[in-house]
């Protein structure tokens, strides 16, 4: 398989360089700048290379910059952002900072004839965000594109097939960018374009199948799309020998568990194990307030109960994870400022005494897991589900957490998932949900005074979840929802949509 390199010098847009290489059907890999040598990538026969952006100046010496050989290697690459400015400078250009401040968004810029802007228009709308430049192009180097307020947006050396650009091809509000990745991977690295989902599932089954011979594997199954999708791939190479242990800690949505178990154990006839563990969860939970606590506690409960199911089972030789790529990239392979600080309850201990790990989908992007997922006959409910966080709907009821407010923001939970469907309103937003919050307010049912706490109506759109909009929804969308938790969920007696986004708020309440 080929594949290129993307060197992360800290960018914010690290991972989607990588999926929109992906996208043309070529595998590419990100590496940190510090993580990576010359050597190796000469050893892994990368056919290209890019650089992403990051925030730093060239010049400032805490900046991250690479061993300048890299471009002497005979492997094309192309500098993205601070990447440009970087393979400027390891060139020998000069880099300055723009008096007339920075330029930042939609852009035009001025394209003149490259291989790396084949089928781009003399000029089109890129995304621009930088206050650096490049003031002198290194030697051996001309200048392919230039925007009003930028004079060198983009440099060439088409002989050894060094690019850079000052903007963001990666992003759509570049028009043609797209195109622009395509020209470099395609025609300048000459990739071939063989990575496939459907490849990708049966050599891994057939890989699985000869390494895991004989051996007792465990999963833990959370009923999220990457957990399901290992378990089901994992099913395939060695069926009986997975066994999936499900630790149903109670906070799952109206009837979730149950429809965990009959999709893996029903339909896959794969080896379940279901733990009933809300009890010990509400026990521990009673009387906690503080949302970080809740999430430690459950956190810690979870590996308790896999730990005693993984005891039970006796032996087994192999742990395996649902570990996508994103995480092996936040977890420190990759650079980008951005760590996630919360993760999902599936934490699970090293030294349970495994002699191997196996994460089926390390590779793979969320799309991508999705997309093997239908392949290999996941129902689309399960597939296309939308993100559900690992402590469940603890991060979704304010103060104590009782048996009480769980069924009632479950059912409230429900019906508004019910109504965003029955008015095709689910395609809207990418997640929406009930949270239940410790406020009680007066209502009126028939002749009768009632006390009864609030249903708050969440809906975002968003990318990415790092920032998300409040959907607009219709009114008449949460009439109907309002209207129904109100008249069947005894316990609630009004209800309200938030219209926060992110930043300020988060998409949980918790
Ligand atoms: P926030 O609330 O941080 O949520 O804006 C962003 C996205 O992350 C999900 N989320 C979690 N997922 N474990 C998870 O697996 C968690 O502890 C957790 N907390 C939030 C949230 O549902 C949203 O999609």
């Amino acid at each position: 398989m080929e594949k290129i390199l993307v060197i992360d010098f800290g960018g914010q847009y690290c991972q989607l360089i990588a999926r929109r290489i992906r996208s043309e059907h070529v595998f590419a890999e990100i590496r940190a700048f510090n993580k990576i040598s010359c050597e190796d990538i000469v050893k892994e026969q990368y056919k290209g290379i890019v650089f992403t952006g990051g925030p730093n100046s060239v010049y400032d010496p805490k900046s991250p910059h690479f061993d300048p050989q890299i471009m002497d290697l005979g492997i094309p690459i192309l500098g993205i952002c601070y990447g440009h400015q970087l393979l400027s400078y390891m060139g020998g250009g000069k880099i300055a900072s723009a008096e007339s401040g920075s330029e930042y968004g939609k852009t035009t810029v001025f394209f003149d004839q490259s291989p790396l802007f084949k089928d781009v228009p003399v000029e089109s709308i890129c995304w621009m965000s930088h206050t650096d430049y490049v003031k002198d192009i290194p030697q051996g180097f001309k200048l392919i594109a230039h925007s009003a307020k930028c004079p060198c947006a983009a440099i060439a050396c088409d002989e050894k097939k060094l690019y850079g650009v000052q903007f963001h091809p990666e992003v759509t509000h570049t028009d043609f960018g797209q195109q622009m990745l395509r020209n470099f991977i395609i025609d300048i690295c000459g990739c071939r374009q063989d990575w496939n989902m459907d490849d990708y599932a049966k050599t891994s089954i057939e890989k699985y199948k000869a390494e895991l011979a004989g051996k007792k594997v465990l999963l833990a199954l959370s009923g999220g799309v990457d957990s399901s999708v290992a378990a089901v791939l994992l099913n395939q190479a060695i069926g009986s020998n997975l066994t999936c242990v499900f630790v149903d800690h109670g906070l799952l949505r109206k009837d979730e568990g149950d429809y965990v178990e009959k999709t893996f154990k029903g339909q896959f006839g794969i080896n379940l194990i279901r733990v009933n563990a809300q009890d010990r969860f509400l026990e521990k939970l009673r009387g906690v307030t503080d949302p970080e606590r809740k999430r430690k506690i459950i956190g810690e409960e979870f590996i308790r109960v896999f730990e005693e199911e993984a005891e039970k089972l006796g032996k087994m030789d192999v742990l395996a994870q649902g570990t996508i790529y994103p995480d092996v990239v936040e977890s420190g392979n990759g650079n980008s400022a951005v760590i996630k600080s919360h993760h999902n309850v599936g934490g699970l201990p090293e030294d349970i005494g495994f002699e191997a790990i196996v994460e089926p989908l390390r590779y793979l992007f969320k799309d991508e897991v999705r997309e093997i997922g239908e392949k290999l006959g996941l129902p689309r409910q399960l597939v296309w589900r939308q993100p559900f966080p690992g402590p469940g709907i603890a991060v979704r009821i304010t103060g104590e957490i009782t048996e009480e407010k769980i069924k009632l923001v479950q059912e409230a939970d429900a019906i508004f998932r019910e109504e965003m469907e029955k008015a095709h309103c689910d395609i809207m937003s990418n997640q929406y949900f009930a949270v239940l919050a410790d406020v009680k307010s007066v209502g009126v049912m028939g002749d009768f005074r009632t006390f009864g706490y609030t249903a708050v109506l969440r809906a975002v759109t968003t990318d990415d979840f790092m920032t998300a909009e409040w959907t607009r929804l219709p009114f008449e969308v949460l009439e109907a929802a309002s209207s129904r938790i109100t008249n069947e969920v005894k316990g609630i007696t009004r209800v309200v949509y938030d219209i926060t986004s992110k930043p300020p708020a988060t998409v949980e309440w918790l």
